[in-house]
């Protein structure tokens, strides 16, 4: 119960600061977006922590038959967690790519879907 409040938390508050983090490098706030950007990769690994940590306890328990699901709840997360990055240093650099916003508000919807739909 802990973990997935912990793994909750941590993702939302990793949603608004990349956004934060989006505007500022837009604004070019220099230092004020590399901190942000900072706390936003702590908050990756706290992602990657409490997820892993409940992935494992779902791959070892013999109980639960088919894993397929829960593996590819895993594998969106990863691949937002990858998104998010991607998209930030683009915009520091000046670069914007419609694409990778396309590929994360879907793969939002659909680790959303597998969360909270398939996963229950
Ligand atoms: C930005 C990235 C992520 C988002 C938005 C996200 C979202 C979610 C949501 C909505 C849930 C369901 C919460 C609930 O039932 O109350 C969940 C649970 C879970 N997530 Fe993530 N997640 C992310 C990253 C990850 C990663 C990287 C992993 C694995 C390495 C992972 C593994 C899990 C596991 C194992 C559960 C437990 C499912 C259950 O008990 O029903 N997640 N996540």
């Amino acid at each position: 119960m802990f973990m997935i409040h912990a793994h909750v938390t941590s993702w939302f508050l990793a949603l608004i600061l990349f956004f934060v983090t989006y505007m500022l490098y837009k604004k070019n706030a220099g230092k004020k977006s590399k901190i942000f950007h900072m706390i936003l990769r702590v908050l990756y690994l706290a992602i990657l922590a409490t997820g892993g940590h409940m992935l494992a306890g779902y791959l070892t328990d013999p109980g639960i038959v088919n894993n397929g699901p829960i593996i590819i709840k895993g594998v969106l997360g990863l691949v937002m967690i990858g998104l998010m990055e991607i998209i930030l240093v683009q915009r520091k650099r000046g670069e914007g790519r419609l694409m990778n916003w396309v590929f994360f508000w879907v793969s939002l919807v659909l680790v959303l879907f597998y969360g909270y739909i398939v996963l229950g």
